[in-house]
C-alpha cells in the first residue's frame, strides 16, 4: 500500500494553515517532524513555488548521465547559474561532466538518500530523468518496474514532502496499438504493451492525480524519439535514428533494425531541452493540462536515409529487423498532435528533417576529424 496516504500529526496542518495558501511555504512541511517520513494526510495541500520569485530555482536532475541529462543541465546552468543545477545518477560521471558543475550520486530507489540531497541542497525543482527505456525495459521487466514505477513513487513523495515543482518526461511509448496513431492527440485511449509505456502512463496519471488532489506542481511532456550527436541513446526503439549518423560518417554503411516504412515522431535534442525549460517556466495559469504531447517531425528510415544521402550519397543501407523493436514501433504514434502545447505555452519546434540531418552530420564529422587530428 502506498505509505503516502496515512495519518499526519495535527501540527503539520497548523504549519500549512499558518502559512496560508501563499506560494511561500517554507521547505518545512509534512515529514520534518517526528512522524514517519512517508505520510501525507489526505487534505494536505502542496504549493508550486517554494522559493522567492526573484530567486533562481535549485534544480536536481535524476538519471542525469543518460542521453538527455547533461544537455539539459548545460541549458539550465546558462539560465539559472552553474551551482543551482545538480546532476545526479548512479553511474560515474566522465571528467568533462564532473568538472562542468555539481554532480552527486543518487539512486532513486533510495528514498533517504534522495531526501538528504533535496534537503541539503535546498532543491526547489526536481527533473526526473531516471528510467529504463523501451527496449532495455522489455529485456529486464523486474528492473524496469522497480526503477520506473517504485522509483517514481519515491520521487512523487519527495516532491510532495518538499513542495517541489516536478517534471517527469513521458513518451510516444505511452500510447499503444489501440490509440489513434496518425495523428495521436493528447487525450485518447492509452493501452501500451511495454513495461516502459505502462510505467509512463502510470507516471502521467499519478502526477496529475497529485496535482489535482494536492496541488502539486507536476509538469510532463511526452517526448518523441530524441536525436542527439554528442550523447548516445539509452536503449529505446528510436535509437536507429541516432546510430545512422555515426555509422554514415564513420563507415559509410548502416544496418537498420526497423523496417524502411516505419514512421515515428522524432525531435532534435535542442528542441526537446528548450521545450523542457519552457514548460518548466510557463506560468501555471497558462497550463490547461499537465501532460502535453510535443512534436517536431515524423519520418521513416527510408526518408531519413534519403535525407542523409543528400550529403553522403554513397551511404549503403541494409535492413535487419529486430522483431521486438519493430513490434513496439508498430504500436506507437506515427504523427504526434501537439496543438495544445502550441496554443497554451507557445511551443514551437525549430528543427525539421533537413536542419536535423545537416546539424547531426556537421557535428559528428567535425568531431571525428578532431579526434583523428589528435
Ligand atoms: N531519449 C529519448 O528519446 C526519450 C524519449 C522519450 C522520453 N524520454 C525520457 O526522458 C528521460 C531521459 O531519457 P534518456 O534518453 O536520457 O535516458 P537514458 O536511458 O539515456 O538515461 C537514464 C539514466 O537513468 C539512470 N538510472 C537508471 N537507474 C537509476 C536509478 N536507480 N537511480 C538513478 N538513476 C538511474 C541511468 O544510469 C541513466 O544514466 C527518461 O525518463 C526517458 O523515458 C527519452
Amino acid at each position: 500500500m502506498m505509505p503516502v496516504f496515512r495519518n499526519l500529526a495535527k501540527t503539520a496542518k497548523e504549519v500549512l494553515l499558518i502559512n496560508g495558501c501563499s506560494c511561500q511555504i517554507p521547505a518545512m512541511s509534512i515529514r520534518l517532524m517526528s512522524w514517519s517520513p512517508r505520510q501525507v494526510n489526505a487534505d494536505a495541500s502542496f504549493h508550486s513555488v517554494s522559493f522567492a520569485e526573484s530567486d533562481h530555482p535549485r534544480v536536481l536532475i535524476t538519471g542525469g548521465l543518460g542521453q538527455l541529462g547533461v544537455g539539459l543541465a548545460n541549458l539550465l546552468r546558462k539560465r539559472f547559474g552553474k551551482n543551482n543545477i545538480i546532476l545526479s545518477d548512479i553511474r560515474k560521471p566522465p571528467d568533462h561532466v564532473f568538472h562542468s558543475g555539481p554532480f552527486i550520486y543518487s539512486d532513486i530507489l533510495d528514498y533517504k538518500n534522495l531526501r538528504e540531497i533535496v534537503v541539503n541542497n535546498r532543491i526547489t525543482w526536481l527533473i526526473h530523468y531516471s528510467a529504463l527505456l523501451s527496449a532495455v525495459g522489455e529485456a529486464n521487466v523486474p528492473l524496469a518496474r522497480n526503477v520506473n514505477i517504485t522509483g517514481l513513487h519515491n520521487i512523487l513523495d519527495i516532491a510532495a514532502e518538499h513542495n517541489l515543482r516536478l517534471f517527469v518526461p513521458s513518451t510516444i511509448g505511452a500510447f499503444g496499438s489501440t490509440s489513434p496513431r496518425n495523428p495521436t492527440p493528447d487525450i485518447c485511449i492509452q493501452r501500451p504493451r511495454t513495461i516502459y509505456g505502462v510505467s509512463k502512463v502510470h507516471a502521467e496519471l499519478m502526477g496529475e492525480y497529485y496535482h489535482h488532489k494536492y496541488g502539486m506542481d507536476f509538469r510532463c511532456l511526452r517526448y518523441p524519439g530524441i536525436i542527439s550527436a554528442d550523447t548516445l541513446p539509452g536503449g529505446g526503439t528510436t535509437d536507429y535514428a541516432v546510430q545512422i549518423f555515426h555509422d554514415a560518417v564513420k563507415t559509410g554503411k548502416f544496418e537498420c533494425n526497423l523496417k524502411p516504412d516505419t514512421k515515428l515522431p522524432m525531435m532534435y535534442i535542442d528542441d526537446c531541452l528548450r521545450a523542457t525549460l519552457e514548460i518548466l517556466e510557463a506560468p501555471a495559469e497558462q497550463l490547461t493540462m499537465r501532460t502535453y504531447n510535443i512534436s517536431a517531425m515524423s519520418f521513416t528510415p527510408e526518408e531519413l536515409v534519403a535525407a542523409v544521402r543528400k550529403h553522403l550519397s554513397d551511404l549503403q543501407i541494409t535492413y535487419k529487423v529486430d522483431e521486438m523493436r519493430q513490434a513496439i514501433a508498430d504500436s506507437w504514434p506515427m504523427e504526434f498532435d501537439d496543438h495544445n502545447a502550441r496554443k497554451d505555452w507557445a511551443w514551437k519546434h525549430e528543427y525539421d528533417l533537413p536542419e536535423l540531418v545537416f546539424t547531426m552530420l556537421n557535428f559528428i564529422t567535425t568531431d571525428s576529424q578532431l579526434m583523428q587530428s589528435n
